[in-house]
């Protein structure tokens, strides 16, 4: 990517608005990406609604096709996955490169194949990207498991997994998934404790239930598969995302605004709501939207990131951004990734007061009277939407490059924060996707 490639991926915000209104939120890019890849084990066509617009989605959409499957879109956020052609085991570093989530390819093909060739997701800007307990599930279900010229290669001994008990040292949101889906075809039953009871992992579960597989205690930290011989095409719609729900929320906080989101669960949010409220925003909820009202903050909040239902590391940054704005001293622990405070930096450049300890894993804020607006760079997804609310709070402009990045999770997060009053635009150039034309654009995707 070149100089001029980076300034196409500019989002500029004028800060000082205060944000008002309601939006409904995406779908759960999280979940979304799971499910297509669950979707190599249907005999039948699975059709998906609220899948969100995002590259990340289109790079998941670009792996199916690769491996033989044939997708389409019906309608905006509508598409139709037939796997019935795919004949490919191993999956292209090409595309895996751009996608961590590609790991979630691995349960499926391994249950549909007795094999699968993955390419390692090495390290990202979040931390290590471990695999060890990918690794110890599929051994678990009786596969032979190596590393050769940096792929993962997972062989189902005899040609078919067989059920067996999996314990985890920690609840790892990818591992469980790629034990359910190996899990759910194989001979026999399966056990998987100390699994991760994220909303993501849930849904991914009840879409494996509508495809006929057998899984109990969704939503706990012990599941038990039992495997069935075939699933079957089904028609599915995804959950809401609640890390967009997040931002959202507190984009209205930082702006001291008053956001209402809507069609969105407040219960996955519900660590979040709680920091919200130490500050002194006023949080209300109904049945599937919640509101903040932030016109008196009075003071900030300590948090620290824990596997659901704990605060969200994927919230985090936003919520530092946040916590820059609001008086007094907070403090944020980052307990799952060991990398995840790189953006600090852009931060204290837009005039906030944050030390990061040296162990990398605790940030000290001190709220101060306002940020003032700054070019900054994103380094990832979150970070990257949690520059775009400082922006909002700051005085001036704030010109956030890596816009790709934001695009990568968010369904155009501009046009979103527009909606509620905010001034933000699209610099120039790259529209990452236009109407639905029968396959998602795929050439504006970031290299991670
Ligand atoms: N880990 C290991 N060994 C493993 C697997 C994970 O040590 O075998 C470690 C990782 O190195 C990491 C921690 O466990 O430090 C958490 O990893 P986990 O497997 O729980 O996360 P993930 O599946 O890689 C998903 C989300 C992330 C989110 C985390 C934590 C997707 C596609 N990604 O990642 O989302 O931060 O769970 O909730 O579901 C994002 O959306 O921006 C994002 C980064």
């Amino acid at each position: 990517m070149n100089v001029l490639d980076r300034l196409d991926t500019t989002l500029r915000v004028v800060g000082g608005a205060r944000l008002e209104g309601s939006v409904e939120v995406q779908g759960a890019k999280n979940a979304a990406l799971p499910i297509m890849a669950a979707a190599l084990l249907a005999r039948g066509k699975v059709t998906l609604h609220r899948v969100p617009r995002i590259t990340d989605v289109s790079v998941m959409w670009s792996l199916l096709e690769a491996l033989g499957a044939r997708l389409s879109l019906q309608d905006r956020n509508t598409i139709t996955i037939d796997a019935a052609n795919v004949n490919k085991a191993r999956a292209p570093y090409t595309l895996v490169r751009k996608l961590a989530a590609s790991f979630d390819l691995c349960g499926p093909l391994l249950g549909r194949f007795g094999r699968a060739e993955v390419p390692l997701p090495g390290g990202c800007v979040l931390g290590t990207r471990a695999t060890d307990l990918h690794e110890a599930a599929f051994r678990a279900l009786d596969a032979e498991v190596s590393v050769a010229h940096g792929y993962l290669i997972a062989n189902a001994r005899g040609g078919r997994l067989r059920g067996g008990e999996i314990e985890f040292r920690m609840p790892s949101v990818g591992a469980t998934k790629n034990a359910m889906l190996a899990a759910v075809t194989a001979d026999g039953d399966t056990i998987i404790h100390n699994a991760a009871m994220e909303p993501e992992v849930v849904d991914l579960a009840n879409f494996l239930v509508a495809m006929g597989a057998k899984i109990e205690g969704q939503g706990g930290d012990t599941l038990r598969v039992t495997g069935v011989a075939e699933l079957r095409g089904v028609e599915y719609e995804i959950i809401p995302d609640r890390i967009a729900t997040g931002t959202l929320l507190i984009a209205g906080a930082i702006t001291r605004g008053d956001v209402t989101v809507k069609k969105t669960r407040p219960d996955d949010v519900l660590a979040l709501q709680l920091a919200l409220g130490e500050c002194g925003v006023k949080v209300t909820t109904g049945d599937d939207w919640v509101r903040v009202q932030a016109d008196t903050v009075k003071g900030g909040t300590d948090v620290v990131t824990a596997p659901h239902p704990g605060f969200a590391t994927d919230l985090q940054p936003q919520l530092l951004s946040f916590l820059c704005t609001a008086p007094g001293v907070s403090v944020v622990e980052e307990s799952i990734f060991n990398a995840r405070f790189s953006y600090v930096n852009e931060l204290v450049r837009m005039g906030a007061d944050v030390r990061v300890a040296m162990d990398n894993n605790t940030a000290l804020v001190k709220g101060v009277a306002q940020l003032s607006g700054a070019p900054v760079e994103a380094p990832d997804i979150r970070a990257g939407a949690a520059l775009v609310l400082a922006g909002l709070g700051a005085s001036g402009e704030t010109e956030i490059i890596g816009l790709e990045y934001i695009d990568r999770g968010y369904e155009r997060l501009e046009e979103t924060l527009s909606s509620l009053g905010a001034q933000v635009q699209r610099a120039s150039g790259i529209v990452p996707f236009s109407e639905p034309t029968g396959t998602f654009e795929t050439s504006v995707y970031p290299s991670v």
